[in-house]
């Protein structure tokens, strides 16, 4: 290492374990060049004196990951990292891969999936993106913060089974990439502070999983820096802007339950991260200009978008008289709010516009300016001029949803419908106009069971960034053939969520459904869904053949399949491979995901698609044996266009030698 702890006193080796005020570290009496840390992860939002600079706001990673395309999430952090690069940011404090768990989080918004393996393949390919310019990231929130009401209090109590299946395994797969730092997070851990929990920080993430970078606070969740450097978290942020860090770095040392060797390995850590920026290789910048950032924003929403329903193909527009209303129109919600909201200063323009450009002289595209207002829940108001605009209307668009009001950092959503404002439009609209389309933006899962039989289709955008607009014109107009697909399952409503309207009480919640989180609690309990996992529709048709499973060794597979193009438009079909444990000794959920792979496909055309499955897509956690533990027997490989659309099946057998298997319970 280039720094030598020698450099610096005891006071300043305590003084470096906080950070010098908000965003910058200490730098030990000018011993240390600055290094800046600044949110992500849509986007760089550095503050500079009380002031957020702008920067390009890319779509939000919830949006992101329903492009099940790593290769866009590198595009996003490249993008972003250039940025951090122009903007003197050295670290950027992304990207979250906390589960969503309930639909009600938040901040469901910055995270990517109800499913681990979509969760941190998406993510591993964003930092490496960003990572990839030189700049470093902060994986976060570590870990179980799968809600916001009470983060900072209520303790997330989970078993270990749950734990490792379900909540580390995104963590476990972006470490691969080497975040060059992990923060923890806000809540208590089976109760004891995250930033303090020695069993979560040393025996999980350095231990177990191999960490050996930084770990930086959640911003003020260090409750006692003692306790905290301990437990080996290495940076407290922000500062505390007084002596109270240094002072109870200096409690631990008097008392003798830390060690000057403890101090000196956290000191350690942050040395090699201001040595991680040094020698950083920002030569790879792209230059690259603000309209470039904003094609690739563009770009990535353009495969984000999921098309959920489209009866009678009433999208694309086929042209005629089409109206343009509700409240998002005009402008959409480019994310939700937070320490994750974006300063772009793009404006759009309205949708229609963007669609009149596209549709050109078949189509009069009129747009009806709205005042309906989701914040206020007011009732609605100002609407006679879209309901007289939909009588003479072909067909009406209306952009409904929710914006950084209603999604957002530290609260919590109390429903999972729309506001009764944008329920009145849709439903008023409907009774005037047949030909609805509805486009909602917004972090998660929509209740729709209210408005949806009274419509012909429905358009998820999600937060999309500053490229929404554009995109979601490309994709109704046709010039973008929709491709994403849901990352997270649209329940028919929140009573049918495995934890219904519970919040935990104040204290402690407990992680009762187990395992079974999203998908894997709808299919096990067999109850019927809005939208399920991994679904999205496009212009195009895709038919599944010729299934083969290659067997490379007992736990090793290669499955491989034919996906055809059977339309007259070109698309992309995103194939998922799912895995059922037909006989086991545990719990397991009916099926789960273990590979997919997103394939362009011209008109006519068909390729083939491979996907390779080890021994960790057949184990589950055994807490008996700390370890992943692989069953012999019968295991069933599905490949699906969704979760509940499974068109092919086949079927293996392990048989791994005796002295590897502890209980069989199902041969003789
Ligand atoms: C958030 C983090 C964020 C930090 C700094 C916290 O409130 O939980 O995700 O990086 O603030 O803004």
């Amino acid at each position: 290492m280039k720094y030598d702890l020698k450099q610096f006193t005891l006071e300043e080796k305590l003084r470096l374990l906080t950070g010098k005020d908000s965003w910058r570290l200490y730098d030990a009496n000018g011993k240390l060049p600055e290094v800046f840390l600044a949110d992500g992860p849509h986007g760089v939002r550095k503050v500079v004196d009380g002031q957020t600079l702008v920067a390009t706001a890319m779509p939000n990673i919830s949006a992101l990951t329903n492009s099940w395309d790593p290769s866009l999430a590198y595009l996003d952090g490249e993008t972003i990292g250039d940025e951090c690069i122009a903007r003197d940011v050295d670290v950027l404090l992304a990207l979250g891969v906390n589960i969503k768990r309930t639909p009600l989080c938040g901040r469901n918004f910055e995270y990517s999936s109800e499913d681990p393996f979509l969760a941190g393949a998406m993510a591993k390919a964003y930092i490496e993106g960003v990572q990839s310019k030189g700049v470093g990231t902060s994986l976060k929130h570590f870990a179980l913060n799968n809600r916001e009401y009470e983060r900072l209090a209520q303790s997330s109590e989970v078993d270990d089974r749950t734990f490792h299946e379900i909540y580390l395994p995104a963590f476990e797969t972006v470490l691969e990439a080497k975040p060059w730092t992990v923060m923890c997070s806000y809540n208590p851990v089976n109760g004891i502070w995250a930033s303090e929990n020695e069993k979560l920080l040393k025996g999980v993430l350095r231990d177990e999983l191999g960490y050996n970078g930084l770990i930086v606070s959640d911003w003020n969740a260090v409750h006692h820096s003692g306790k905290a450097a301990k437990a080996t978290l290495d940076l407290r942020m922000p500062s505390t802007w007084d002596d109270t860090a240094v002072n109870e770095l200096k409690e631990g040392l008097n008392e003798g339950w830390l060690t000057e060797e403890e101090i000196d390995e956290r000191v350690c850590k942050v040395l090699e991260l201001v040595e991680k920026k040094v020698n950083a290789d920002k030569t790879k910048k792209s230059v690259k200009t603000k309209e470039e950032n904003h094609a690739a924003a563009v770009k990535i929403a353009q495969d984000s978008i999921v098309l959920l329903k489209n009866e009678d193909d009433i999208l694309p527009l086929k042209g005629g008289r089409i109206a343009i209303g509700g409240q998002f129109a005009a402008k959409p919600p480019f994310g939700g709010g937070g320490s994750a909201l974006v300063n772009s200063d793009y404006a759009p323009r309205n949708l229609a516009e963007e669609l009149s450009e596209r549709l050109g002289d078949g189509a009069t595209v009129e747009f009806i300016r709205d005042y309906s207002d989701t914040v206020h829940q007011a009732r609605i108001r100002h609407t006679s001029s879209l309901l007289s605009a939909a009588y003479e209307a072909d067909t009406v668009v209306l952009c409904v949803g929710s914006n950084a009001q209603m999604d957002g950092e530290d609260f919590d959503r109390t429903t999972i419908r729309l506001s009764p404002v944008h329920e009145d439009i849709i439903l008023n609209t409907a009774k005037y106009n047949k030909n609805v389309v509805v486009v909602i933006y917004g972090g998660g899962a929509v209740d729709m069971r209210a408005w949806i039989g009274q419509v012909k289709a429905v358009v998820f955008a999600g937060f999309l960034g500053e490229g929404g607009q554009e995109a979601v014109a490309d994709v109704l107009s046709g010039k973008v053939n929709p491709s994403g697909k849901l990352s997270e399952t649209f329940p028919l409503c929140l009573e049918d969520t495995p934890t219904g309207a519970d919040t935990g009480n104040g204290f402690v919640e407990r992680y009762a459904e187990g395992v079974l989180v999203g998908y894997r609690w709808y299919d096990t309990k067999g109850k019927d869904v809005l939208f399920p996992f991994g679904h999205g529709l496009s212009y195009a048709d895709f038919e599944y053949s010729d299934l083969a499973i290659e067997k490379k060794s007992e736990t090793d597979y290669e499955v491989s399949f034919t996906v055809k193009n059977v339309s007259a438009v070109d698309g992309k079909e995103i194939s998922q491979v799912y895995v059922r444990d037909v006989m086991a000794t545990v719990e397991r959920p009916e099926k789960e995901l273990k590979g997919f792979a997103k394939t362009t496909l011209k008109a006519g055309e068909s390729k083939r698609v491979c996907i390779a499955l080890n021994a960790r897509s057949f184990a589950f956690w055994s807490p008996a044996l700390e370890k992943w533990y692989v069953e012999s027997g019968a295991f069933e490989i599905y490949v699906g266009a969704s979760s509940r659309d499974i068109r092919l099946c086949g079927k293996i057998e392990i048989d791994l030698p005796k002295k590897d298997q502890y209980c069989k319970a199902f041969k003789a």
